[in-house]
């Protein structure tokens, strides 16, 4: 491999520079999201029958792998099942209503309903909170049904052991592990950008790379492991399933009849990637292709010019070394 002139050091400056949310600014959404969570919990202590139990940074935010294009913070919010609507519209006004209850210096223009989730604005500064229902019935361990965010469905699922597992691969690779993620998440979002119709979710990224870590590939070069993903994706096609036994033995683990199965580490009957149709994969096994192909012909580039022009495949005109 030649590397003279775009190395593992060039894709580490151009993700700081371009690719991830950067830390101060990270750190002042988690401080937005901690203080709404502190005064639902102010509220609970004086009326602990309030329906709403908790609030709990997920996503990207929580998990570190957010990119600096983050457009809204991810907040699941666990709801008491008793008295709460099954029905995702009725729960979503019932969420906006007990919101605007717990937060009373907020407007109620300020907590609005959307499609999925119920988005909480804040004046001035700060990003939205998109704060996601889980219907949720006291299970200890926190398992909950959350509302898709792809289709309304309820998914059985737990989002701190969604954290947990994220966390054990950032601490067997730490810092690449999520450098890698976000660098692919970047790659994709730039795929989407170019194509409606081209999906690839952060999660189905995130469980790619932690198989492949879990096999003992290592993240610490980047235009190696980048390589490794794209040729995996060519290779398989996306027609391999994909588990963790983290939370369950490999026993357990539904058969389904989607193209693409990437099972939910939390829960063995939820395949995470169950709405991508065949056009779907096929359109993510070509963009793959076309990836791995620019990054090997980078990396054999005779000058810096081609070099340059090959990375910009990958990542746009964003990169420049
Ligand atoms: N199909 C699903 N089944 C179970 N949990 C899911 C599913 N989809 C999303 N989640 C939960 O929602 C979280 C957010 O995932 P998602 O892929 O939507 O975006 P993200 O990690 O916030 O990335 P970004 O917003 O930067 O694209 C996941 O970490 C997971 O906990
Ligand atoms: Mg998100």
């Amino acid at each position: 491999m030649s590397r003279e002139h775009v190395n593992h050091a060039e894709i580490v400056s151009f993700a700081q520079d371009r690719v991830n949310l950067p830390k101060e600014k990270a750190d002042e959404f988690r401080a937005q999201v901690n203080r709404l969570r502190e005064r639902l919990e102010t509220y609970l202590s004086e009326h602990p029958d309030f329906t709403l139990k908790k609030m709990l940074l997920a996503g990207s935010l929580a998990k570190g792998t957010a990119l600096r294009s983050l457009n809204d913070i991810d907040v699941a919010c666990y709801i008491s099942g008793a008295d709460a609507p099954n029905e995702v519209s009725a729960l979503l006004e019932f969420l906006a209503e007990r919101l605007r209850k717990a937060f009373p210096n907020f407007s109620a223009d300020q907590v609005k309903p959307q499609t999925y989730s119920v988005t909480v604005s804040f004046r001035g500064t700060g990003l939205d909170v998109d704060v996601v229902p889980i219907l949720y019935d006291g299970d200890p361990a926190w398992f909950g049904n959350l509302v898709s965010q792809d289709d309304g469905s309820f998914l059985k699922t737990n989002i701190p052991l969604h954290l947990e597992f994220i966390r054990k691969r950032k601490r067997a690779q730490p810092d690449h592990f999520s450098q890698v993620v976000r660098l692919v998440k970047f790659w994709a979002a730039r795929m989407k950008a170019a194509d409606d119709n081209f999906r690839f979710k952060s999660f189905m990224i995130e469980l790619i790379l932690s198989k492949l870590a879990d096999q003992g590939l290592s993240f610490s070069d980047y235009p190696e492991a980048l390589q490794h993903f794209f040729t995996y994706l060519a290779r398989t096609d996306l027609r391999e399933k994909i588990y963790f036994t983290d939370n369950y033995p490999a026993s357990s683990v539904g058969t389904f009849s989607q193209r693409v199965q990437i099972i939910d580490p939390v829960n063995a009957v939820n395949n995470v990637s169950r709405l991508y149709t065949d056009a779907n994969a096929s359109a993510i096994y070509e963009a793959a292709i076309d990836a791995g192909d620019a990054i090997d012909a980078a990396l054999s580039a005779p000058t810096k010019q081609e070099t340059v022009r090959y990375w910009q495949k990958v990542f746009g005109s964003a990169f420049q070394a």
